[in-house]
C-alpha cells in the first residue's frame, strides 16, 4: 500500500500545547508519499521508525519518504512517517491510527504532545482543547488530557518557509520545559498563548485573515521568550509581516519553518526567493492521511 500524508502546520499554541493548553493546527496542501520497499541491507534507520517497523514486527523492509518538505521543518515529517507506516500494514480508525501514532512518538521522543499524530489523521483544521467545532477525540497521558475537534471552515492560503536549519522538537520542548517548572511566568505565557489561540479560532471560522494574521503575530512574540526563534526566523518573519497579515514560527522552533498568511503574495515570494529560502505557496486542505494500493 501507498500512503499519502498531508504535512501539518500549527497556526497557534505550539509548545503550550505539551500542557494541555489550547492550539490550532491544520494539515497543508503538501503531501509526501511514503510506502515500504523489501530490503535486505540491514539497514539503520531513526529511532522512531525502527520502533515503528518493530512494533508491526516487520524487518528487511526499507521506508521511502518521497516529498519536497526537508525533515525536522517543524511540518510533521516525523509523525506522517509512523502514522504511515502504521496504515500502510493495516486498517485502522483515524482514532486509533493517531492514538498508535502518538504512542510511538510519545516512547521515542519521551515528551510532546498528540497534536500532529490527530492532525495527521483527522485533516483540516484541528483545535486542542478549545470549545468550537466537532468532538473527534480525547487522548490521555501522564495526567494531562487532550481533547480533540475538527474545525470545519474554508481552507486558508499561507506560504510556508524553511529557514534553512533543522529544529530539534525534543531540545525546544525540554528547553520550554525548564521555564515552565520555574514559575508563573512561563504559566503566564502559557495562558496568554491559550486566549490567543481561542480568539484565533474565531478569526479562522470567519476567514479574516487580517485578524488571522495579528493574532500569529502575538504568539510569535509570547514564543520569542523562550529564546526558540533564530536570526533567520526573525528575518523571515520580519518580511512576512511587511507583505503577509501576519507571521510566526511555527512547530518546535530552535530552526524548523516560519507560516505568513499572505496579502501582496507575489511580492512576499518575490523577497523570500532573494533570501534564498525555501518557500512553499499553499493553503490548508480538509485531507487527512489516506493509503491506496498502486
Ligand atoms: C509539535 O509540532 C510542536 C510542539 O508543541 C511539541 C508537541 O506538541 O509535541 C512544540
Amino acid at each position: 500500500m501507498v500512503v499519502y500524508s498531508p504535512h501539518k502546520v500549527i497556526l497557534f499554541g505550539e509548545h503550550a500545547v505539551v500542557y494541555g493548553y489550547p492550539a490550532l493546527s491544520a494539515t497543508v496542501d503538501l503531501f509526501a508519499k511514503i510506502y515500504l520497499v523489501p530490503s535486505r541491507s540491514g539497514l539503520q534507520y531513526t529511532p522512531f521508525v525502527q520502533k515503528t517497523l518493530s512494533y508491526l514486527g516487520l524487518s528487511n523492509v526499507y521506508v521511502k519518504v518521497e516529498t519536497n518538505v526537508p525533515s525536522g521543518s517543524g511540518l510533521g515529517t516525523s509523525s506522517m512517517i509512523i502514522t504511515s507506516i502504521l496504515l500502510s500494514e493495516r486498517d485502522y480508525t483515524k482514532e486509533k491510527l493517531a492514538n498508535e501514532a502518538f504512542n510511538i512518538e510519545y516512547e521515542t521522543q519521551g515528551l510532546g504532545s498528540p497534536i500532529d499524530t490527530t492532525t495527521i489523521a483527522a485533516g483540516g483544521f484541528v483545535l486542542t482543547n478549545g470549545k468550537e467545532g466537532v468532538p473527534l477525540w480525547k487522548i490521555e497521558k501522564n495526567g494531562i488530557s487532550w481533547n480533540f475537534s475538527s474545525v470545519p471552515t474554508r481552507n486558508t492560503e499561507m506560504v510556508i518557509v524553511y529557514s534553512g536549519s533543522k529544529g530539534s522538537t525534543k531540545e525546544q520542548v525540554a528547553k520550554v520545559r525548564k521555564f515552565y517548572e520555574r514559575g508563573k511566568f512561563a504559566k503566564d505565557i502559557m495562558n496568554r498563548i491559550g486566549s490567543i489561540t481561542e480568539d484565533g479560532v474565531k478569526a479562522v471560522m470567519k476567514g479574516d485573515a487580517a485578524n488571522i494574521g495579528e493574532l500569529m503575530n502575538e504568539n510569535h512574540s509570547e514564543l520569542k521568550v523562550f529564546g526558540i526563534s533564530t536570526d533567520q526566523i526573525e528575518r523571515i518573519v520580519s518580511v512576512g509581516r511587511e507583505y503577509g497579515y501576519g507571521a510566526k514560527l511555527t512547530g518546535a522552533g530552535g530552526g524548523g519553518a516560519v507560516v505568513i498568511i499572505p496579502r501582496e503574495k507575489e511580492k512576499l515570494i518575490k523577497k523570500l526567493k532573494e533570501m534564498n529560502v525555501m518557500v512553499f505557496d499553499t493553503s490548508t486542505t480538509s485531507a487527512g492521511i489516506f493509503k491506496r494500493s498502486e
